[in-house]
């Protein structure tokens, strides 16, 4: 099994290589990639920890080495938001970059998984598709946005606040990935009940997370090191679905059949080729059917931005 990280020199990028380089399936490989003339060097300093995965890194000019024969690809690679930074701004770099390195996948792997860590995800990944589409290799049931920090946020809130087993605890967080459109369905969390005032603080902690980081962060970086963790736990389930492991299960950001949007974050199973099936998001109680309303908007908004992307 090869997995690779563009954006590997960066926060999330180091992070995530850490954690795979331990916890990957014995034997994987693990192929770093970022115009970072470091990349190489992080790839030296991994190899010394001593487990069954081979890591190697290559830097910029050298993506073909990087992602040949890649099973599964995960790209972190861009500008984290920053306090005060105008949305245009980020969304302007990271879809270029975007386009750019899923152009590369395209030619180099086209049957690779692709995860997009790079925000804005609701936009990233619309850019994803079309430029997949565009080189006539687009698979739905490969491609996706990674919404897993969402989930451990909202696992560790509700833990915290109601002093339950965190282990225990796995909400199911719908919609998209920005403060407007995360939406964590609190009602379906077995055996724990809520108060009113309760749910709404509890959605807003949720929907803001982000911005707590970035602000804790002194407004100069976004979260990597829980980012790091998420984006562990999805690549991990992601390759026991390719190993043929049964009912492997997570939430993420698809092109869906639901109906409420064109890409909407939801639950699927993984399997050996992907995304196996797409699972329904189960009975809302009303706060979060009101919620669901206001973002799917907000959330059209969003794709319809990264579908015009390709007409300018
Ligand atoms: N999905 C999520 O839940 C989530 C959470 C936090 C952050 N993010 C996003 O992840 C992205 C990365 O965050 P970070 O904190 O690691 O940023 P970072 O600045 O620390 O790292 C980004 C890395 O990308 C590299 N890079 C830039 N352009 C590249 C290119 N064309 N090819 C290869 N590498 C390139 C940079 O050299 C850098 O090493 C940001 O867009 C951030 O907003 C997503």
């Amino acid at each position: 099994m090869k997995v690779t990280i563009l954006g590997a020199a960066g926060g999330i990028g180091q992070a995530l290589s850490l954690l795979l380089k331990n916890k990957l399936p014995s034997n994987s490989e693990l192929s770093l990639y970022d115009i970072s003339p470091i990349t190489p060097g992080i790839a030296m300093d991994l190899n010394h920890i001593p487990t069954n995965i081979k890591v190697t890194g290559f830097s910029n000019g050298n993506i073909k080495n990087a992602l040949q024969n890649s099973n599964v690809v995960f790209i972190s690679a861009g500008i984290p938001r920053k306090q005060n930074m105008n949305r245009n701004d980020l969304l302007y770099i990271n879809s270029n970059i975007i386009k750019n390195l899923v152009k590369k996948i395209a030619e180099i792997s086209p049957k690779a998984i692709i995860c997009i860590i790079t925000n804005p995800i609701n936009i990233t990944v619309v850019i994803a598709a079309e430029t997949l589409k565009k080189a006539g290799v687009y698979d739905k049931k490969k491609l996706l946005g990674v919404t897993t920090l969402d989930i451990m946020r909202s696992n560790t809130f509700v833990s915290n606040l109601k002093n339950k087993n965190v282990k225990k605890i796995d909400v199911l967080v719908i919609g998209g990935h920005s403060s407007s459109t995360i939406l964590p369905l609190l009602s379906q969390i077995n055996k724990i009940n809520f108060t009113k005032k309760e749910i709404i603080l509890l959605t807003k902690q949720i929907k803001n997370a982000g911005n707590e980081v970035i602000k804790a962060k002194a407004g100069n970086c976004s979260a990597t090191l829980s980012m790091g963790q998420a984006a562990t736990r999805l690549c991990l389930s992601i390759i026991r679905g390719l190993y043929g492991e049964k009912n492997i299960s997570e939430c993420i950001y698809t092109e869906s059949e639901l109906g409420y949007s064109r890409f909407f974050a939801q639950p699927v199973i993984f399997g050996k080729n992907g995304i196996e099936k797409y699972l329904p998001i189960g009975k809302l109680s009303l706060f979060e059917e009101k919620i669901l309303v206001e973002i799917i908007d907000s959330l059209k908004n969003d794709i319809k931005l990264g579908e015009n992307f390709f007409k300018n």
